[in-house]
């Protein structure tokens, strides 16, 4: 049987909503698109001398929609709740998705997609935690609740820009990933290289 966090990164046998049992509608509609977006990496970069970059585009789109949501509608609607106050952990999701949005800008490369890739492990748990940003949106009135959903899946698409490579990108980058905690990961090894 395999494990869970197994079964998040084979696209092929996503969560579904049953797994996720006893979860409110934002946790669930929210940690629904994580697996998306996880399959959408994991297809992308499933051949080992290629990245598919139709899919990786995609992936590219649905991510950068996946952060707007969060940073224009969930967090707002948890800081209205508190009387103004920010969630003590919206500063680093903030971080994260700055960093995650920025390695969104250069071409993919195997270290680049590893690092996006550690991201969000690290992230995604972050938000679908217990005490989580989902689980605490999850507790809103059911009125705000409500117009929260709707904004949700009215949130527009949004499109991708062209790739660029250029030094002021790479210092954006390092600087984004340095803020967030984080470096370009080491590029992963193949395993006809491995000792
Ligand atoms: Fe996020
Ligand atoms: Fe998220």
């Amino acid at each position: 049987m395999p494990r869970q966090t197994d079964r998040i990164h084979d696209g092929r046998d996503r969560m579904t909503v049953a797994d996720r049992e006893g979860s409110g509608p934002l946790t669930t509609v929210l940690a629904e698109d994580h697996r998306r977006l996880d399959a959408l990496l994991h297809s992308a970069s499933s051949a080992a001398d290629h990245i598919d970059q139709a899919v990786y585009d995609q992936f590219r789109a649905g991510l950068l929609r996946h952060i707007g949501m969060e940073e224009k509608l969930l967090l707002p609607a948890v800081q209205r709740w508190r009387g103004g106050t920010p969630l003590p952990i919206a500063a680093k999701l903030r971080l994260d998705h700055s960093a995650l949005a920025t390695l969104l800008m250069p071409a993919p490369t195997a270290q680049i997609l590893a690092t996006i890739r550690q991201i969000l492990s690290d992230h995604n748990r972050l938000e679908e935690g217990q005490d989580g940003l989902y689980a605490i949106c999850d507790r809103l009135p059911a009125k705000e609740m409500e117009s929260l959903l709707a904004a949700l899946r009215a949130a527009p698409a949004v499109r991708v820009m062209p790739h660029s490579d250029s030094p002021a990108v790479m210092k954006t980058l390092e600087g984004a990933l340095g803020r967030a905690g984080y470096c370009l990961e080491p590029i992963p090894m193949h395993k006809e290289d491995e000792p």
